[in-house]
């Protein structure tokens, strides 16, 4: 195993009816701006929960921060910061909400040139104001953790900062009810590549972070289906193993010692940033091609994937490693997401711009050995077609 810290601060509130809890845990003295998105949380009567819980505090909104949160959006937010003092945020929503919300705390207190740079140049985060979040979509991680994404002229970029982790998060499965299929499937699709990411690398005999990781694999795999089957689709016990797994595939503790890929959600960005398609959509194209190209250095991690996640012990190792693939494929396929180009409608002649974009974005040397140089995205997206 490799040496880490293992450190995660956010106080998780999980359970139905824990949207009330957010009174006793937010200072009373506090000037809150509680921030969400296009509405959905005035529809589900999720809104209305969390100005119960506020009725005893000073509290503003800000909303209309969109999927894939915008710059000039989260900019908007400054103004109402200034004008009323604001010093806490509540953000409620999915992870473009509690992204864009890390960004409107970090950008209200930056003392840099311009708080693009936070993102463009990855400028340190020297203060940012305290936030907290009521999750809305399990999908990202974002709810504990450091990091988040934020979009400008096509532009989809990363940044992180300890200052940014949510005080604390509301995990109530019961809000998720009212999620479209679609963002059903986009969260479990998500989860399960963010585990994937952590865990299809190379061994460094990390026993604990590998169980973890296959533990979330299979409880994806079995939960996901049935979050969208008629007959189980309202079951809330489903919906809250999914909700904690999402979140315990990003709050740091899998990936604590072990080496680490990205590269599939790097080259999911580009096609984000480019052609707006859905983050779990890049994620479920983009995979399987990774694990393609990438096979003989994710070899020993593909032949543990395939005996402990889909029990294949029989055959030699290099049908064992593409049935593995194939599986993971068609678990996509139930899941209702693309897993080629072609089905978001791109081909051959789109591929070039993407690695233009990676380039640009300085993704050159992205896996877990730094060896995906934009020629070997390419065969990934050639792969993915
Ligand atoms: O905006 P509203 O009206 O709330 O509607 C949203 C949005 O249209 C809707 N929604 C959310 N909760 C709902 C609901 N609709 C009905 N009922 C509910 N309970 O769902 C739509 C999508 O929401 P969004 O927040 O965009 O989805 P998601 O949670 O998948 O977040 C995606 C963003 O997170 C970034 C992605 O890149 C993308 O920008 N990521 C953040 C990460 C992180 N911070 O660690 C890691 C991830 O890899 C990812 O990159
Ligand atoms: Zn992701």
């Amino acid at each position: 195993m490799l040496n880490f810290s293992f450190e995660n601060t956010t106080k998780i509130l999980f359970g139905e009816g824990q949207i009330a809890s957010i009174r006793k845990n937010i200072p009373s003295d506090a000037k809150v701006l509680v921030t969400y998105g296009g509405g959905s949380i005035k529809n589900n009567g999720v809104f209305d929960q969390v100005s119960d819980a506020l009725s005893n505090h000073t509290w503003f909104e800000f909303s209309g921060i969109e999927p894939n949160p915008s710059y000039d959006t989260l900019m908007e937010a400054q103004d109402t910061i200034k004008e009323h003092n604001i010093n806490f945020i509540l953000a409620v929503g999915g992870g473009s909400v509690v992204d864009g919300s890390k960004f409107i705390a970090a950008a209200a207190l930056f003392e840099g040139d311009e708080p693009w740079d936070i993102v463009s140049k990855q400028a340190r985060i020297r203060k940012a104001l305290p936030l907290a979040c009521v999750l809305t979509l399990p999908a990202t991680g974002s709810e504990s953790n450091t990091g988040a994404v934020v979009t400008r002229d096509g532009n989809k970029l990363p940044f992180q900062s300890p200052l940014v982790r949510p005080i604390f998060a509301v995990l109530d499965p019961a809000v998720t009810l009212s999620l479209s299929e679609r963002q059903i499937s986009n969260g479990v699709v998500d989860a399960f590549v963010h585990t994937m990411e952590q865990y299809l690398t190379y061994s460094v005999n990390a026993k604990v972070q590998d169980r973890f990781a296959e533990g979330l694999l299979l409880t994806l795999i079995e939960e996901g289906p049935k979050a969208l089957a008629p007959e189980t689709s309202k079951d809330i016990e489903i919906r809250g193993n999914i909700m904690w797994a999402a979140t315990m595939a990003l709050n740091g503790l899998i990936g604590s010692g072990v080496p680490q890929d990205w590269a599939t959600h790097m080259i999911g960005h580009e096609l984000t940033g480019t052609h707006g398609i859905d983050h779990a959509r890049t994620l479920s194209i983009v995979l399987p091609a990774v694990m393609k190209v990438c096979a003989k250095a994710k070899r020993e991690k593909l032949l543990q994937f395939a005996e402990r996640i889909w029990n294949l012990t029989e055959g030699d190792e290099d049908s064992r490693i593409n049935r593995a693939i194939e599986l993971t494929e068609q678990f996509f396929e139930t899941m209702q997401v693309p897993t080629r180009l072609s089905h978001v409608e791109l081909g051959k002649g789109d591929i070039d711009l993407l690695i233009e974009k990676l380039k640009q974005h300085g993704m050159l040397k992205l896996g877990e050995h730094g060896d995906i140089t934009p020629d070997v995205s390419r065969k990934i997206l050639e792969t993915a077609l």
